[in-house]
C-alpha cells in the first residue's frame, strides 16, 4: 500500500472554482481572494483578514510594520519550523528562542524569563495544529512587571503599548479554545495556506487582525494591503477603473500579495471545511484509540474542555528511545510505502541557527520531543483501513527495531 504524508485536498468544486477564475480574465488579486478573506473571517470570528502569498512574507511584513528592527529581541519557540525564526532575522531582530513543554509548545514560564527591555515581540507556534494557552500569553504581556519593561520605539508600538502576540498558526486553521477560534484571542495570528496545509491555496498565508480597541482593524487592513502591493496606493483591479491610472508609492512595502487563481482553491476548500476537519479528526481518534493500548507510545495532546485541536499533524512519540532508534523506525514503516515524518528538527540543531551560536544542549525538551517523534498521514481522504494498515506497520517497525537493537 502507497500511503503519502499529506495530498492536497482536490476535489470537483476546487477544480470548477479555479477554472471559474480562469475563465473571469481576472487571475491576479481581486474578488476571489476578498471572498476567501471574508470566508476565513466569518469562520474564525477574526475582525480582519489579509490573504498574503505565505506564511513566511506575511510575518515579514508584520514584523517590519510593527517597527522591528536591528537589536531588538522577539521570542519564538526553539521547537518549529525555521521560517518563524527566519521572519525575524529578516527584520534585523534576534530571535531569542526559549524551550518548549511536553506538548510540544512554547513554555509560558521560559517566555517569562526571556523577556527584557528589548522584546517586541512573541511569537508563540500552535505546532500540530494544538492551540498554545493565548489568553495566558496575553495576560502575561499586559502585567505590570512586564509593562514596565517594554520601551516603545514605533508609532505602532507606542500605541500598542505592550509587547505584541503574533500567533504563528500555520499549523492551527479550525483549532478552538473554549469554543472560539484561537486565532480570536491573539492580537495577530497568521494561517500558512501552503499546499500541505489543512486549508490551501498552493502558497499563501491569511493575516487576522485582531488588535485592541485604539486600533481600527479596518484601516489597519486597507494599510497593511497596501504594504502586500509595493506600498502603492491602488492595486491592478482599481488601476482598470476609469481614471484610475494614477497612483502614488507611498512607503517601501512589499510585494507579497495572493493571486486569485490561487485563492480559488482555498475558496472551495472553506465552503467544505466543518466536514474536512470532521474527517480528520475521524482519523485522529482512530489513531488514539487504537495507539493507546500500547504502553511504550506516547500520544499527542487530546482534546480538553478548553483546548481542540485542527488535528493538522499526527505527532506520535514513543517512550523510552533514542534518536538512533527512532529513525531505524521510521525506515521500517517507510519501508512498506508508507510517508512519515518528523516534526520538528529544533531549530538550534540546523546549520543557519548552529553557526549564530544556538545550542540544543540549551533546550532538553525540545530535543527530547524531537527524539523520539514520528508525524503520521493524516488528511480528510485517508480510510479507516490505511489508518489501520499505519498502526500495524508502526508496531511492527517498533518490535523489529527495539528487539533488535
Ligand atoms: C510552524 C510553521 N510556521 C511557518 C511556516 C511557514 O509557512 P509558509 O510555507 O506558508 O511560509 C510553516 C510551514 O510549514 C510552519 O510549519
Amino acid at each position: 500500500m502507497n500511503i503519502p504524508f499529506s495530498p492536497p485536498y482536490i476535489d470537483q468544486s476546487v477544480i470548477d472554482e479555479v477554472v471559474s477564475s480562469l475563465n473571469s480574465g481576472w487571475i491576479t488579486t481581486g474578488p476571489k481572494v476578498k471572498s476567501l478573506e471574508e470566508e476565513i473571517a466569518s469562520y474564525t470570528g477574526v475582525k480582519s483578514v489579509l490573504c498574503v502569498n505565505s506564511w513566511t512574507s506575511g510575518a515579514i511584513m508584520i514584523l517590519k510594520w510593527i517597527g522591528v528592527k536591528e537589536g531588538d529581541e522577539v521570542i519564538i519557540p526553539a521547537y518549529t519550523y525555521s521560517a518563524t525564526a527566519l521572519a525575524v532575522l529578516h527584520c534585523g531582530a534576534n530571535p531569542i528562542m526559549v524551550d518548549v513543554t511536553e506538548n510540544f509548545n512554547i513554555s509560558i514560564e521560559a517566555i517569562k524569563k526571556a523577556i527584557t527591555s528589548k522584546t517586541k515581540a512573541i511569537i508563540p507556534v500552535d505546532i500540530a495544529g494544538w492551540p498554545c494557552v493565548y489568553n495566558s500569553i496575553i495576560n502575561l504581556v499586559k502585567m505590570p512587571n512586564i509593562l514596565e519593561k517594554f520601551i516603545p520605539e514605533s508609532e505602532i508600538q507606542s500605541k500598542l503599548g505592550r509587547i505584541i502576540v503574533i500567533s504563528d498558526s500555520a499549523h492551527s486553521f479550525g483549532a478552538t479554545q473554549k469554543g472560539k477560534s484561537a486565532a480570536a484571542i491573539s492580537d495577530i495570528s497568521i494561517f500558512s495556506l501552503h499546499a500541505v496545509k489543512n486549508l490551501t491555496t498552493a502558497e499563501g498565508g491569511a493575516i487576522c487582525i485582531n488588535l485592541p480597541k485604539s486600533f481600527d482593524n479596518n484601516e489597519t487592513y486597507k494599510f497593511l494591503r497596501m504594504m502586500t502591493l509595493n506600498g502603492q496606493t491602488k492595486d491592478a483591479f482599481t488601476k482598470t477603473k476609469i481614471g484610475g491610472w494614477k497612483y502614488d508609492i507611498i512607503m517601501q512595502g512589499l510585494k507579497i500579495n495572493l493571486p486569485d487563481v490561487c485563492a480559488a482553491i482555498g475558496l472551495a476548500q472553506i465552503k467544505q471545511y466543518p466536514k474536512l476537519l470532521l474527517e480528520r479528526e475521524r482519523v485522529f481518534k482512530r489513531y488514539s484509540d487504537l495507539l493507546s493500548i500500547y504502553n511504550w507510545i506516547q500520544l499527542p495532546p487530546q482534546d480538553n474542555d478548553l483546548q481542540k485541536s485542527s488535528y493538522h499533524l499526527y505527532a506520535l512519540r514513543i517512550k523510552n528511545i533514542d534518536e538512533k532508534q527512532r529513525d531505524l523506525i521510521i525506515d521500517e514503516i517507510t519501508k512498506v510505502g508508507i510517508a512519515v515524518n518528523v516534526h520538528f528538527i529544533p531549530l538550534p540543531m540546523l546549520s543557519l541557527f548552529k553557526d549564530l551560536g544556538y545550542n540544543i544542549q540549551n533546550f532538553p525538551v525540545a530535543y527530547d520531543n524531537y527524539s523520539r517523534e514520528i508525524s503520521l498521514p493524516i488528511y480528510p481522504q485517508l480510510t479507516n483501513e490505511q489508518v489501520d494498515f499505519i498502526i500495524a506497520h508502526v508496531v511492527k517497525g517498533y518490535n523489529t527495531v527495539i528487539k533488535n537493537y
